[in-house]
């Protein structure tokens, strides 16, 4: 159950100052940030992190998207650790996303709009959709000594 899984927040969150507010979510859910660091984006990676969208119509906005500045890649472990975090997350479409996740309280962009201007939907953060994903997420962006075993007081309390 105790599991690890892939978040990045997206240029929009770091332009936008939103980083802290993001990150305080997860830490006062008690999920542990076990590896952080800002990263741009080049357009490999981009093609690596999003291989199943490659050949998608919405590809080359997000891939515009996501290189125009520096993200902020996090690895979260957890109970749960990929459920967890895309609950807290809420659904892709800002617009539609529940109140209370990060995406429906920081953002309200909608496809309607977005596929109007050809542009990539401005959700403020990506999270592994499952553990295969995360997996594999987690191995291309960091390297083994980037992630750490520490103790938080949480566990005292959660485990
Ligand atoms: S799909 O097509 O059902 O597999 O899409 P999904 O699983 O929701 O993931 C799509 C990722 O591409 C980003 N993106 C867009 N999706 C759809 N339409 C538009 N216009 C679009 N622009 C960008 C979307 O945010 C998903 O990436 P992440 O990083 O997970 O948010």
């Amino acid at each position: 159950m105790l599991s690890r899984t892939f978040v990045m927040l997206k240029p929009d969150a770091v332009q936008r100052g939103l980083m802290g507010a993001i990150l305080t979510r997860f830490e006062q859910t008690g999920l542990k940030i076990v590896g952080m660091k800002m990263v741009w984006v080049t357009q490999e990676l981009s093609r690596k992190h999003y291989v199943e969208h490659v050949d998608k119509p919405f590809y080359k906005g997000l891939e515009k998207f996501i290189t125009e500045g520096p993200v902020l890649a996090l690895a979260v472990e957890g109970l749960h650790a990929v459920e967890t975090v895309r609950k807290i997350v809420g659904g892709t479409e800002p617009k539609a996303a529940q109140p209370g996740t990060i995406r429906g309280d920081f953002a309200h962009h909608s496809y309607e709009y977005t596929n109007a201007q050809n542009i990539a939907v401005k959700n403020l953060i990506h999270a592994s959709g499952n553990a295969g994903d995360a997996k594999r997420e987690l191995e291309l962006w960091f390297k083994p000594e980037e992630l750490h075993t520490y103790h938080t007081v949480h566990e005292t309390h959660v485990f």
